[in-house]
């Protein structure tokens, strides 16, 4: 779905996850949602603070799971996925802290397997993703699925791509300081979601999306996966879109 803005855009996936989680609490159901971080989900968060503030909308009956988290990663440290969840959603909404999941960037080593072994058990507990929230790298990756990712990928630890780190390095002051690693939801992890909506703004991505919409499915490009996902919508502005 192509948009002329990507605030009309995000009102719009902001208001579908709103009555999503409107339509369990009626059924006394509890509502998992799958986020994710970096610029293009912001105005989504935004629209669903200001639907808290001025609409009554509650998070009571959510439970979130992230994407993904830098390794190491300190969850204070500004840099932290934690810190840019809180910032942008956490610490404005009613949700329990004990519903939020947020892959650790603080765990041994040799503990990452089993670590991530349980974040898929937790998943699976509360029954699997409702919604998946998802942005793209100009690595084609999803969450932190780089380049190479199975399909059927599970939470894991994953070497961030060259390209990816150059991405992330202004927020960083500098690549060197940006985490070799990060711990990432498998690309089965994500495609188990009962929906998924990608977002994508902007001519730095038009590559990029081409490529995952028009291509062919490839390891290379882990989004390409999603066009085999029975439930996904893409969510793009004219920019985004120009080289469809
Ligand atoms: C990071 C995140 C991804 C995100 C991507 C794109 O790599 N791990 O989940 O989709 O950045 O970021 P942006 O939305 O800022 O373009």
């Amino acid at each position: 779905v192509v948009f002329e803005s990507s605030s009309e855009a995000s009102l719009l996936v902001a208001r579908e996850i709103a009555d999503l989680i409107v339509d369990k609490n009626n059924r006394g159901e509890t509502c998992v949602l799958g986020l994710a971080t970096g610029s293009s989900p912001i105005r989504v968060y935004d629209e669903l603070v200001k639907m808290h503030r001025e609409n009554g909308l509650s998070f009571k009956n959510v439970v979130s799971f992230n994407l993904d988290e830098y390794f190491p990663m300190n969850p204070e440290s500004i840099h932290s996925y934690h810190h840019f969840m809180n910032e942008h959603l956490f610490n404005h909404i009613d949700i329990p802290k004990e519903n939020i999941f947020i892959p650790d960037g603080t765990i041994a080593q040799q503990d990452i397997p089993a670590y991530c072994q349980g974040y898929e058990q937790k998943i699976k507990s509360f029954g699997g993703i409702d919604f998946q929230l998802l942005g793209i790298g100009r690595t084609g990756h999803i969450g932190f699925n780089e380049p190479g990712s199975h399909y059927n990928s599970i939470t894991r630890s994953i070497t961030l791509d060259q390209l990816t780190r150059e991405d992330a390095s202004s927020g960083f002051h500098g690549i060197e300081n940006v985490p070799k690693k990060a711990i990432t939801m498998g690309v089965g992890t994500v495609f188990s979601a009962k929906r998924i909506v990608l977002l994508a703004w902007g001519h730095k991505k038009a590559e990029v999306v081409k490529q995952t919409i028009e291509g062919e499915i490839l390891p290379q490009i882990p989004a390409t996966y999603l066009q085999e996902h029975l439930n996904t919508t893409m969510v793009l502005n004219t920019e985004a879109a120009s080289m469809l």
